[in-house]
């Protein structure tokens, strides 16, 4: 169902939307500007209905804040009959339509619909596209699966637009790619990108780094320096792993981000900048503001477009694509290697869960590049916590198609294990043993019943 925002003061105009749109819409209320915004942060919805005269925040700076972030929903503004005028001024600020107080039940359903259904009919016309074209790549960012393509779609909505990017994933999902992709795709392409990780950098130096520093402020600064908001002046700042941010540098950065002046560490005066920020984590940010980690305030600054990036185990069908790329790529760099996978070595890449998502891919398809020695890469090549599990899955397709016998099957299972656990240990029995729990006297029966014993 689609998703509604009303942000309205008042409880009898948010109730009576609510009933009037429930079979219909997922509706979700907010009762300021500031709620509806936070709101916005949290799950994005299709449309917005929005009272204009509101205490605290109004109806038109919300717009002005929506109309930053690239990927605004339509919004239907509601007016009273004696302020169309300021209506006007909202459909210059990008309002799709308005509605007068007290609203005419038929007619706002059907702007509703109406709005909807463009919508939709726009971004399913934006993703066939994508299909038929067979796009598999943004910037250096390659997938061919609807997760990845969405994704792609939203980089380019919000690249054109100001608004502040928080980009979630897990480690080696590609976030980096992400933010120099929106970089290079926005207005700011000419300008500089510059990433800071604010996990590598001390607590103590991290204020310094963003802001700079001014001669003498501290022991060790001996020279004026210009910190990274500086540096990126009139391009991008990319704020990696954000969440580890100590929590005074958390406050300079809300400041800085609100009032878009900085001042330097031991420095009397504000200096303007110009920046676009980017932010990623790979942690549960909102845990973290649960647990008062994490400022509130900043994460709703910071939060305006979120980007998620599915782990690689949820968009398998891109296995094979980033796989061979990257094996296309390694070659090209030695000049030589293998030129294909054999199809057990895809299929054991499939089934892979990839905790560690793409990089850990690519390590594991420049390692088989460097074992290899033959024109294909084999399951042999492969890492042996990925080659197993094919391998026992061979096996479970075995027993179920009814191929091996159990008995079979559980000592060919026993086999793998051992072997694989000597394999590790070098073959020395005692630490083979401790690694597998077993006494060594017992791992010696084993060995000699399943005929396993050291290669040469
Ligand atoms: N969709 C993709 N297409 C091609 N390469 C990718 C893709 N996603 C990730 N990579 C590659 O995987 C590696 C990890 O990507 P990146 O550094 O952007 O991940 P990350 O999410 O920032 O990880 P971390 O949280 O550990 O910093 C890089 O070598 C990158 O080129
Ligand atoms: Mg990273």
């Amino acid at each position: 169902m689609p998703r509604v925002l009303v942000v309205d003061d008042e409880t009898g105009v948010r109730e009576s939307l609510r009933m009037l749109l429930k079979s219909d819409c997922d509706v979700v209320t907010a009762d300021s500007a500031d709620a509806g915004l936070r709101a916005l942060a949290e799950m994005p919805p299709d449309l917005v209905l929005l009272d204009l005269v509101m205490p605290g925040r109004s109806g038109l700076e919300f717009l002005a804040e929506l109309g930053e972030r690239g990927d605004a929903p339509p919004v239907i503004v509601l007016t009273a009959t004696k302020t169309v005028a300021t209506a006007v001024e909202a459909m210059k600020l990008g309002a799709a339509d308005y509605v007068t107080k007290p609203f005419e039940v038929e007619a706002l359903r059907i702007k509703i619909r109406h709005l909807l259904e463009h919508r939709a009919l726009a971004r399913e016309v934006v993703r066939l596209t994508d299909e038929l074209e067979g796009r598999d790549r943004l910037g250096d960012l390659h997938g061919r699966t609807e997760a990845m393509r969405e994704v792609f779609r939203t980089i380019e909505r919000v690249a054109r637009a100001p608004a502040t990017v928080l980009i979630r994933g897990e480690s080696g999902t590609g976030k980096e790619l992400v933010a120099r992709a929106v970089h290079d795709l926005s207005p700011r392409a000419s300008g500089p990108f510059v990433a800071v990780n604010c996990a590598a950098i001390p607590d103590t130096l991290m204020e310094s780094e963003l802001f700079g520093h001014e001669r003498g402020a501290f022991t060790d600064a001996r020279d004026r320096r210009i910190g990274k908001f500086e540096a990126a002046g009139s391009g991008t700042l990319f704020l990696d792993e954000i969440g580890e941010l100590p929590s005074s540098a958390q406050a300079k950065l809300l400041r800085a981000l609100q009032e878009r002046v900085i001042e330097r560490v031991g420095g009397e005066n504000p200096i303007e900048v110009d920046v676009r920020i980017l932010a990623a984590t790979n942690r549960d940010l909102e845990a973290a503001v649960r647990e008062g980690r994490f400022r509130e305030d900043l994460y709703y600054r910071v939060n305006v477009v979120p980007i998620d990036l599915p782990p690689l185990r949820e968009r398998r069908a891109d296995v094979p694509l980033l796989a061979e790329r990257h094996l296309t790529r390694c070659r090209e760099e030695m000049g030589a290697g293998p030129a294909r996978f054999t199809r057990q070595a895809l299929n054991a890449l499939l089934r892979h869960d990839w905790p560690g998502n793409v990089r850990e891919l690519e390590n594991a398809v420049q390692r088989a590049v460097a074992l290899c020695d033959g024109d294909v890469v084999d399951v042999g090549d492969l890492p042996e916590a990925i080659a197993s599990a094919d391998r026992t899955e061979v096996l479970h397709a075995d027993v179920r198609t009814g191929r091996v016998d159990y008995e079979a099957a559980v000592s060919r299972f026993e086999q793998q294990l051992l072997r694989e656990a000597l394999d590790r240990c070098e073959w020395n029995q005692t630490r083979t043993a401790e690694a597998l729990g077993l006494t060594r006297r017992m791992l010696k029966i084993k060995m000699d019943k399943l005929g396993l014993t050291k290669p040469d």
